[in-house]
């Protein structure tokens, strides 16, 4: 069969997990999927970097919608983050000339998901996205796959490995927010704007995606109610303790007469619990469903192997031709459901 050939814009953190994953475990990727995955060609900004892995024999583009377009690739992978400028246009370049897209991109698709889902629909293409969401845990897959016949009543969970990280080491060792925010940036932890971290804007982006997968519904960023972790003192943590509880930053989607509740706030959650007891970098997701009742995944959130990891699974995926729509639904039928303040009567 047909080898499925892929263009790679983006060799950072994730890009060069993905590089590493398809060179190193050639053989087993086409046990698995019955074709051989190859990488065509590759972008990034700087060609003179040093990144740690062989590239050679790929072709090079410097410009991603250069790379977008190409008529040698199946797939574009985009892997340079952004919901604006290069991400955007070589997405919207790669669905134009017939590649299906992965990408781990949460900003991208919680601002502009709904018309690429369309756009990539009208063109009979899908976008996939597991390494958006929660990392390594493979959660899309989950809603759209595995609990496809339950109706969903609720998304919830730590969705943001930073900001579980800050709180952990608040309550652990007794340090102030500004001296963990200090250390996390040290270990390379923070986004390149820790504003998307810290404000609960990342974790929101992703709790976005969710409730459009979960409830049918088009994404609706704009209606995540978010506040982030910023204010929360060593104080704060010391009596949530003192009551028996920890602070997290948890997210929760569900619907309600009032329309769809979506929100990404510090809680309090049992020391003892689940939540409670998960530490740094960790990830959970607590899914519920008429049928199926609760499950909960749990798994790193980040880092080069996890995220590549999610990145491989939506390639073999591909390879394998699985094209479950892009928000688990035809785009066109998911609902404008209306945002539910968690204030209103
Ligand atoms: P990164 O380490 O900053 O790498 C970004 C890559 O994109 C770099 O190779 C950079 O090129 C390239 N790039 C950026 N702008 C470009 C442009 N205009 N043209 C060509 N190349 C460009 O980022 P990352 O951590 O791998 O993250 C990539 C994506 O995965 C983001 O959407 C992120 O949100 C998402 N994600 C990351 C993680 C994680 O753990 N890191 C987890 C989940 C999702 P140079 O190297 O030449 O500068
Ligand atoms: N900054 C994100 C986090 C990266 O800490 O969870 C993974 O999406």
């Amino acid at each position: 069969s047909q080898p499925l050939r892929l263009g790679i814009a983006g060799l950072g953190t994730v890009g060069v997990g993905v590089v590493k994953i398809v060179r190193r475990q050639a053989a087993m990727l086409e046990a698995r999927t019955g074709r051989s995955v190859q990488i065509v060609a590759v972008s990034a900004r700087d060609a003179s970097k040093d990144r740690g892995v062989g590239l050679g024999g790929y072709a090079w583009e410097t410009d991603p919608v250069a790379l977008a377009k190409r008529d040698d690739i199946d797939v574009f992978v985009e892997l340079m983050g952004g919901h604006e400028g290069a991400a955007k246009d070589a997405t919207e370049a790669a669905l134009a000339t017939g590649k299906d897209v992965v990408t781990a991109n949460k900003a991208l698709l919680a601002h502009h998901g709904q018309a690429l889902a369309e756009q990539a629909e009208a063109a009979g293409r899908v976008i996939r996205f597991e390494a958006a969401v929660a990392g390594g845990i493979p959660v899309i897959k989950s809603l759209t796959e595995g609990l496809a016949g339950n109706e969903i009543t609720r998304v919830m969970g730590v969705m943001n490995g930073t900001c579980n990280y800050i709180l952990t080491r608040m309550q652990d060792a007794g340090l102030p927010y500004d001296d963990v925010f200090e250390e996390a940036n040290q270990l390379g932890y923070l986004e390149a704007d820790p504003t998307l971290d810290v404000g609960g804007i990342d974790a929101g982006h992703k709790l976005s995606l969710l409730s459009s997968i979960a409830f049918g519904a088009k994404v609706n960023f704009d209606g995540v109610e978010l506040e982030g972790i910023q204010r929360i003192s060593i104080e704060d943590i010391d009596q949530a303790a003192s009551m028996g509880f920890k602070i997290k930053l948890l997210g929760v989607a569900q619907l309600s007469g009032r329309g769809l509740e979506q929100r990404m706030s510090p809680c309090l959650v049992p020391a003892d619990s689940p939540l409670g007891q998960l530490k740094g970098g960790t990830n959970m997701v607590v899914i519920e469903g008429d049928a199926v009742e609760q499950i909960v995944l749990r798994g790193p959130g980040a880092g080069e192997g996890p995220t590549a990891s999610a990145v491989m699974g939506d390639i073999c995926d591909l390879a394998r031709g699985f094209r479950v729509a892009t928000f688990g639904q035809p785009a066109e039928t998911l609902k404008d459901i209306e945002a539910a303040s968690s204030n209103s009567p």
